[in-house]
């Protein structure tokens, strides 16, 4: 039996490529740079499955082909915001994505975020690097401590339970949620966790605010102006979930402004371009997209897609199947 052609968008860890070069006639990208639209496009004449990541933009455009030989998008990553999910089932095109395995760690980066933003980890590193640092005194980069305060937490999926997890053991934080559906009591009761009605009380009761609802038009800009004159004076805003969440300008003015403490972002509009005007402030922790980058998850995350793409050459529904 021939084997099902794939082409592989950037380059993944060596186990999941091996694995990948005995079962499929496979097609890696070599340069490791994303691959432009015209090169989707083209591909889709030519292979049975497409294996995309978050930084390949997959516009309708892309799906405008008569008769395309590709039947499946295995998307490498949970959020698939990046891709024209009704283009691609107007071509009926399957997408799948990695759910699951990503979430410790994506959990993770977000308390790192915020220990790092409330501790002042990233000024205090810089100055010890550029040779600034005269010694300890009792006034010397003064932050907030994250014990005892009140995390709310946009979106309580996979990831933002494990956050919660983390938060409340580990910290003793108090949790707030806000989600789009009712989130089950015994689910809640896990981290003693309390859900609000609206967006406007998490705002206002929380110390800390961390975003992880999903990405794409539906949230665009669900954090701006009038967000961040709810929240306190002293809030911490995270991200980890996707750019387009926060606006931007609304962010540099409401640091210019004093209107909140600190942000930690792991994700921006436009990767990798950051907006110059976040640049400038000590009290933007900015990470380059790392949530889901170690060894063990990176590896997890492709040998997710092979199951999925396994599931469906099989005639089996994807376990992750979004489209
Ligand atoms: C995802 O999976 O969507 C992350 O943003 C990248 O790991």
């Amino acid at each position: 039996m021939t084997k099902p052609k794939i082409l592989v968008s950037r380059r993944w860890p060596q186990a999941v490529e091996d694995v990948m070069k005995q079962k499929y006639d496979v097609t890696f990208n070599i340069s490791d740079e994303p691959l432009s639209t015209t090169a989707f496009k083209e591909a889709l004449s030519v292979y049975d499955a497409i294996l995309p990541t978050v930084t390949d933009k997959i516009s309708s455009d892309v799906f405008e082909v008569k008769n395309p030989r590709t039947k499946i998008f295995g998307n490498y990553g949970v959020g698939y915001s990046h891709i024209d999910i009704p283009a691609a089932k107007a071509a009926g095109i399957t997408v799948s994505n990695t759910p699951d395995v990503l979430s410790d760690c994506t959990a993770d980066i977000t308390l790192t975020l915020m220990l790092m933003a409330a501790r002042r980890a990233g000024e205090g590193e810089r100055e010890v690097r550029s040779g600034n640092w005269s010694g300890w005194r009792p006034n010397h980069l003064i932050g907030t401590r994250i014990t005892g305060k009140t995390l709310g937490i946009i979106g309580y999926g996979r990831i933002g339970r494990e956050v919660a997890k983390r938060a409340h053991f580990g910290f003793g934080m108090k949790i707030i949620v806000q989600n789009r559906s009712k989130i089950n009591n015994d689910v809640l009761i896990r981290t003693n966790a309390q859900q609000v009605d609206n967006l406007d009380e998490l705002l206002e009761k929380s110390d800390f605010i961390s975003l992880h609802c999903p990405g794409g038009t539906e949230n665009k800009h669900l954090i701006s102006s009038k967000q961040f004159k709810k929240m306190k004076n002293t809030a911490i805003l995270i991200n980890t979930a996707r750019g387009e969440v926060v606006d931007d300008e609304a962010l540099i003015s409401a640091l210019r402004e004093n209107q909140i403490a600190a942000v930690g972002l792991d994700v921006f509009n436009d990767e990798p371009n950051i907006n110059p005007g976040l640049l400038k402030f000590q009290n933007a922790i900015l990470l380059p997209h790392l949530g889901s980058a170690t060894q063990e998850t990176r590896e997890a995350m492709g040998f997710r897609v092979l199951d999925n793409i396994a599931d469906f050459f099989e005639g089996k529904v994807p376990r992750d199947r979004v489209a």
